[in-house]
């Protein structure tokens, strides 16, 4: 069902835990499921520095965000909005049909912690 790029990310998802004062952080939960994902984001001169992730979720999104936190550090905001569902199912070599709102949520807790990171800034 998962390539082996999806279960390496599963089995030993990347960066995981919280950054402690962080710049941004977000919290999402599915609309059709419970799966959580707890992202925080740490910024210096305007470049994303650390990214970290906390899932309680299925298989596909716990890979989706780790590929995600892999996918950030050394992005601006404005590079870092660019990445979307897609790329993330693209960077995890594909996702089953069934999984690609996984990614999804893994896509939306980065635009919560971008929003958020803006809000603080005004
Ligand atoms: Fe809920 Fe995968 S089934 S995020």
């Amino acid at each position: 069902m998962y390539n082996e790029t999806v279960i390496e990310h599963f089995n030993k998802p990347q960066n995981t835990g919280y950054i402690r004062d962080c710049d941004a952080e977000a919290r999402v939960s599915g609309s059709s499921c419970d799966d959580m994902i707890f992202l925080y984001l740490s910024l210096a001169d305007a470049y994303i520095r650390e990214a970290k992730a906390k899932t309680f979720g299925c298989a596909a999104a716990i890979a989706s965000a780790s590929m995600l936190t892999t996918m950030l550090p050394g992005k601006t905001l404005e590079e870092a909005k660019e990445i979307c569902r897609e790329k993330i199912v693209e960077s995890l070599g594909g996702l089953p049909e069934a999984k690609l709102d996984c990614a999804a949520l893994a896509a939306e807790a980065l635009m919560q912690a971008i929003r958020n990171y803006e809000e603080k800034q005004n």
